[in-house]
């Protein structure tokens, strides 16, 4: 039986990891640590919020004394950290905060874990697993091969330096001082509860809204999805599996354009509304419900500043030393992405009209 702490557990994957883990290990005490910023929502909880063995604590990874009693207090043998600013928009106009939760944030959870698990007491089992991104290694042209654990990290945003400044950290706290750490670098993500910032739930509600679809620059920007339960699935392999020290990357070889995915998303969103005649009732604002293509909606938009042309996951060290293989196709999971948001209108409205934060 473990004793996890789970930062950023009130976001959108590090919520699916936690109804994930508790579900495959019933008998594991989670504690989720969260500063509940404008990204984090006590509702992503809700499935296990009054399970005897789930405990959440509002607070922030830079709060070192925090950290020290929740560690030692709890016997925390397990941290999986998620927590992060993870906007790469957000980190180009403000990024402030990206510095402060995700380098310093990460440094003192890494000081934090040292004194608790190496410099008090040794507690021999401890493990500190690092949720990353692709983004730290940069940008790849067409041709080139996909992002292998051994590609030259080369972070583009202020997002991606930040993130690849917190792997570092890490890294040197193993080498140095013997922290067992193992870190997982993952494509984008997608699915439930996804922040209606992002572009699938942003676009996805804008139909519903009968909003523009707005799409960077030509659109041709490549990305690499993966549903976000195949995520969790990765990090509980190289938790459970993984070699300690050693950096997995977790994809699904699931390369698409942006404009692509916004197209599979219109088209998924044109056939249930063709399925079921509520959906024109429930959002009589969407081209929809008029029998109009969602993909009317499309409008092309200055693009980003130092937008990243591609990402693309090389999986083979994850599939091949234990044994990884992602469950969901694109189509599949972005239908059962859009049949979530459909039933959880709720959960969304509350994020449009602020109340989520009450
Ligand atoms: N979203 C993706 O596609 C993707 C892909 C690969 C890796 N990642 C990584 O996965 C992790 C989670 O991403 P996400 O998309 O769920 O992010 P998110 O923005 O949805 O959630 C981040 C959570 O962290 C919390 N948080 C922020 N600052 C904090 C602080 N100082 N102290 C405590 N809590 C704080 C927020 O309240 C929020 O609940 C991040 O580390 C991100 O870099 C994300």
């Amino acid at each position: 039986m473990r004793t996890l702490l789970v930062t950023g557990a009130a976001g959108f994957i590090g919520a699916n990891f936690v109804k994930y883990w508790m579900s495959s290990y019933p008998e594991d005490k989670v504690i989720v640590l969260d500063a509940l910023t404008y990204a984090g929502n006590r509702q992503n909880l809700v499935p296990v919020w009054e399970k005897d063995n789930f405990t959440f604590v509002k607070g922030n990874i830079c709060d070192f004394d925090l950290l020290v009693d929740l560690i030692s207090g709890n016997q925390v043998d397990t941290l999986v950290h998620f927590a992060a600013e993870s906007h790469v928009d957000r980190s180009i106009t403000g990024p402030d905060d990206f510095i402060e939760t995700n380098i310093v944030g990460t440094y003192n959870l890494l000081k934090a874990v040292k004194q608790c698990w190496l410099d008090d007491k040794k507690v021999e089992n401890h493990h500190f697993h690092h949720v990353s991104t692709d983004e730290v290694y940069g940008t790849l042209a067409p041709n080139d091969p996909a992002f292998s654990e051994t590609t030259a990290y080369a972070p583009n945003s202020p997002y991606a330096a930040s993130k690849a400044a917190s792997d570092h950290l890490v890294r040197a706290y193993h080498h140095t001082f013997g922290l067992r750490v193992t870190t997982s670098n993952c494509s984008n993500n997608y699915g439930p509860l996804h922040f209606p910032e992002k572009l699938i739930p942003l676009c996805l509600l804008n139909i519903l809204q009968g909003k523009p679809l707005p799409i960077y620059g030509d659109g041709q920007q490549i990305r690499d999805w993966l549903y976000v339960d195949d995520h969790s699935r990765g990090i509980d392999l190289v938790i459970n599996r993984g070699h300690i020290g050693e950096t997995y990357n977790i994809g699904g070889n699931n390369e698409w354009a942006n404009i692509d995915t916004v197209k599979l998303l219109c088209e998924i969103v044109d056939a249930s509304f063709a399925e079921d005649s509520n959906l024109a009732q429930r959002f009589p604002q969407s081209p929809c419900a008029k029998g109009v293509a969602a993909e009317s909606l499309i409008t092309y938009v200055e693009d980003r500043a130092g937008h990243d042309t591609r990402y693309a996951i090389d999986a083979h060290k994850i599939i091949s030393e234990l044994g990884y293989s992602p469950t969901e196709d694109f189509p599949s999971g972005m239908k059962k992405t859009v049949h979530w948001y459909f039933d959880n209108e709720p959960w969304w409205q509350a994020i449009l009209d602020g109340s989520y934060r009450d």
